[in-house]
């Protein structure tokens, strides 16, 4: 089974910010529902209560130790066991959805990272580990403009790019 992680970060490698996003990019959103549709998603009970339900047409695995427990979600405190779950449900790619602190745990599990890099800047609480990108290989990058209504940025630019990790 391959493991995929995916996020859209700052320019400082943000990420969140009172269990909240830093912006709403619609295109970013649809990017990643087309990406995950039909696939097992693992994510942090933050980030669970963040989305506040289970996305349609996805799987979700919630990793928890604290008893977390909601209809329609897997939760596992182990993470060997919600890779086992997915693997045994003959998963081909999981996607691990964040946030900050599974991200940082499951990065050295990760084979494919699909990255929305944002160009934002702004108050945070929640960063992605900073990546060294010497050990991946960029397969895929598209380039995508702000949306500026009545002189204002709407959305961001945002480039997105997949990188597979080096053999
Ligand atoms: N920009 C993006 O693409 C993106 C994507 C996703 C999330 N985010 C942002 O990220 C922020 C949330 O990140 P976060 O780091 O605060 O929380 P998180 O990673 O979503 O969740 C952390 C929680 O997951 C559980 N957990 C973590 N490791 C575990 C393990 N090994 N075994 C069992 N349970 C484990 C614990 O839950 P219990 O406390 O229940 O034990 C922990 O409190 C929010 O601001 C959100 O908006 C951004």
């Amino acid at each position: 089974m391959k493991i995929s992680m995916i996020v859209a970060y700052g320019k400082n490698w943000e990420i969140g910010l009172k269990n909240q996003m830093l912006w709403h990019i619609s295109e970013d959103f649809k990017n990643f529902k087309t990406i995950t549709s039909g696939h097992h998603i693992l994510m942090g009970r933050k980030t669970f209560e963040s989305i506040g339900k289970p996305l349609p047409n996805r799987i979700s695995i919630v990793l928890s130790n604290s008893g977390f427990e909601c209809e329609g979600v897997h939760t596992f405190n182990d993470i060997q066991k919600a890779l086992n779950f997915a693997r045994e449900n003959a998963e081909e790619e999981l996607f691990i959805i964040g946030g900050a602190n599974i991200y940082e745990t499951m990065f050295p599990y990760v084979n494919k990272m699909y990255l929305s890099e944002v160009d934002f800047e702004g108050i945070a609480d929640a960063f992605l580990k900073e990546i060294d990108f010497s050990s991946w290989d960029l397969t895929e990058e598209k380039t995508h403009e702000a949306i500026i209504v009545d002189g204002k940025v709407k959305s961001p630019a945002w480039n997105f790019k997949v990188w597979i990790k080096k053999d």
